[in-house]
């Protein structure tokens, strides 16, 4: 048994499920994990996080952050852990200083206000201030015992900037605009710091054991066409060329995420990602005939479907897996984060569905 800065035992995975779908390879029933599922929609995660104090500590300590990666797949039988940890970790790591003010979401002491701020950013080292992140794979990977494959992930250059530059959550992101159309060369030193970054944290996480990632774009939708191509996409589409695809000899899927992407889909297909996420406002089926043979796709009920009845919650996974029809190449998944107050046993009658009712769609 190695520590979690060691080397890790690595045992053949036992549901690999969800890695065959998004490489569009022949699975039994379709695959499911839920966006968010570490969280305070269980109060086995309000305990742990009580345990180590606050959201930062939590993500710090590698036991704690394998502890609350796991408490999902205790109670549900999904195909995939995602890392607990959150996009965040490389600004923090930039030393912007993030905290977190309660009930009000994430805040940094230091945000990036002019070309002299942006001068100053450095890339992170993956195993130097970020590796604690590093040790949170490692241990995850060792406790899954082969289980299901983990996730690893990171926020896009521009949904990370957004944060930067706001200073925390934004609804009208008039800062972060305000410097892509008047300063647009600020932007750019910043984001391409941040594409490098990105691109290095993840692949130390592919080295560390994650086998396969995803990209949170959760901002690129408030862009106009024109604008997501060149402050979000043309990122993502950097990063994707950087990064390992292969580890441990299995392809490593890159899945990206625009929320209220659906526009450009055929764009982001483009990058040569293996899968899309997809948020609710989008039918599957379109985007499936736009993008399915050159992609996956991951999603994607409406996560406020998990405040209604079994059935519903039913019908509606029914009617998005008839929407996909036959064949591999869907992960299901909520088209965002799961809500905090939704009961869990809602979100096991969505789980437990997508796996009984997929069975059909894949003689
Ligand atoms: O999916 C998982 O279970 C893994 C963990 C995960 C977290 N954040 C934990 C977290 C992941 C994948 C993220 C990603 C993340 N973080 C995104 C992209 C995905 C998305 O939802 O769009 C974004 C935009 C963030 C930034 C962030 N972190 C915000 C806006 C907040 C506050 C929101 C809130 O619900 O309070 C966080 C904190 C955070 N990250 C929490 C969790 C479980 C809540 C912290 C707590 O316990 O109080």
């Amino acid at each position: 048994m190695a520590d979690s800065s060691g080397t890790v035992e690595r045992p053949a995975l036992k549901n690999d499920r969800y890695l065959r779908a998004l490489l569009k390879q022949p699975v039994d029933m379709t695959p499911v994990w839920m966006m968010r599922q570490a969280g305070r929609y269980l109060p086995e995660y309000k305990a742990t996080r009580a345990e180590a104090g606050d959201f930062m500590s939590l993500c710090k300590n590698a036991e704690l952050a394998c502890e609350v990666t796991l408490q999902p797949l205790r109670r549900f039988p999904l195909d995939a852990a995602i890392l607990f940890s959150d996009i965040l970790t490389i600004p923090d790591a930039m030393g912007l200083g993030l905290y977190f003010e309660t009930g009000e979401g994430p805040r940094f002491k230091n945000p990036i206000e002019s070309k002299a701020d942006v001068d100053k950013l450095g890339v992170p080292d993956p195993e130097g201030e970020l590796q604690y992140v590093m040790n949170a794979v490692r241990t995850i990977r060792r406790e899954l015992k082969g289980d299901v494959p983990l996730i690893g992930f990171s926020g896009s250059p521009w949904t990370l900037a957004t944060y930067m530059v706001e200073g925390g959550s934004s609804k009208a992101f008039t800062k972060i605009k305000k410097m892509a159309f008047s300063d647009p060369q600020t932007l750019h030193a910043l984001l391409s710091v941040l594409a490098d970054s990105v691109t290095s944290y993840l692949n130390a996480q592919i080295a560390a054991g994650a086998q396969s990632v995803m990209i949170f774009d959760t901002w690129g939708g408030v862009l106009s066409p024109r604008d997501y191509k060149e402050f979000s996409l043309q990122y993502m589409h950097k990063i994707v060329d950087g990064l390992t695809r292969e580890s441990e000899g299995r392809k490593i899927p890159v899945t990206l995420f625009t929320k209220n992407g659906g526009m450009w889909l055929e764009a982001i297909a483009a990058t040569g990602c293996d899968a899309v996420g997809l948020d609710w406002t989008i039918d599957i089926a379109d985007a499936k005939a736009r993008v399915g043979d050159k992609v996956a796709l991951q999603g994607n009920m409406d996560p406020s479907m998990l405040y209604a009845q079994p059935a519903r919650i039913e019908q509606e996974v029914a009617d998005i897996l008839a929407g996909f029809g036959e064949g591999t190449g869907h992960v299901f998944n909520l088209g965002h984060g799961i809500h905090l107050d939704v009961p869990p046993e809602h979100a096991g009658v969505f789980v437990e569905a997508v796996h009984r009712l997929s069975k059909p769609y894949h003689k």
